[in-house]
């Protein structure tokens, strides 16, 4: 059985042409998964094998942007705890907070910085709601993150990731305010389902692919063309390190 899962992220689609023997689900065709989603989202289970390793890949997500519903991804990510996956990767793209970070760049997210000030576990009742987020990114997976990045020669910034409510871009007075709050990226995703994960018992490693310095820092406008554009840069070395961890698993 699968033990690790895998979220694809706007314009990272292309990691699920890696998967052999693939099995295709398309939300739309199981229960109470979200269906629609975003340009760039394809909205599918993808079942198979990267190298050794079985691997369950949830190739498009719902932001809570779409429906103002932090918990969207609550149903999938308690479906892969059910099958017994006991890790899940993230993936996403996002807008850089660093000069020294620019587009094309991959970044190991190694902390976040909830600032939609939304929780998917509001109106949980049981206390497992308080759920602790001191280790919310698992020290293993990013230890094994590191070491497959120096062996590939893939270079691996790090950084907090910081959760704007999107789906406008932030202003470049947020971006400055990010910059000063300790943030590294800013995205519109990713932080609802680590704390979902965290709540079904899974270890959580998430990775951003830098497309885009964010707003205000050269004076472009953003646009979701571009991070559309951007993403496969970055999400082809991303791919490369993603695989190589699972391979690190089960050589
Ligand atoms: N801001 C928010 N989300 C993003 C960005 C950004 O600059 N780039 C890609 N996703």
């Amino acid at each position: 059985m699968p033990q690790t899962a895998l979220v694809l992220g706007s314009g990272l689609g292309a990691l699920a042409e890696q998967v052999k023997d693939a099995v295709r689900i398309p939300y739309g065709e199981l229960e109470g998964f979200p269906a629609g989603g975003v340009s760039g989202h394809a909205g599918e289970v993808v079942a198979g094998h990267i190298g050794q390793t079985q691997i369950v890949l949830l190739s498009g997500r719902v932001h809570y942007y779409e429906h103002g519903d932090a918990a969207a991804m609550r149903l999938p990510i308690e479906c892969l705890a059910d099958i017994g996956i006991r890790q899940l990767i993230l993936t996403n793209s996002a807008g850089s907070l660093r000069e020294d970070m620019p587009p094309g760049s991959v970044m190991l997210i190694t902390d976040h910085i909830n600032w939609s000030g939304m929780n998917p576990l509001i109106g949980e009742s049981s206390d497992r709601r308080f759920v602790g987020m001191t280790n919310a990114y698992h020290a293993g997976m990013m230890k094994s993150a590191r070491r497959v990045a120096k062996a590939e020669g893939i270079a691996l910034h790090e950084g907090a990731y910081m959760w704007f409510s999107g789906p406008s871009f932030e202003t470049p007075a947020e971006i400055r305010m990010a910059r000063k709050l300790g943030g590294d990226a800013v995205g519109m995703s990713t932080v609802p389902e680590v704390i979902l994960a965290r709540f079904a018992g899974l270890d959580v490693a998430a990775f951003s692919v830098i497309t885009n310095f964010g707003a205000g820092m050269t004076g472009n406008e953003l646009s979701h063309d571009e991070t559309k554009e951007m993403a496969p840069k970055g999400g082809e070395r991303l791919g490369r390190l993603i695989a190589a961890m699972l391979q690190e698993q089960h050589p």
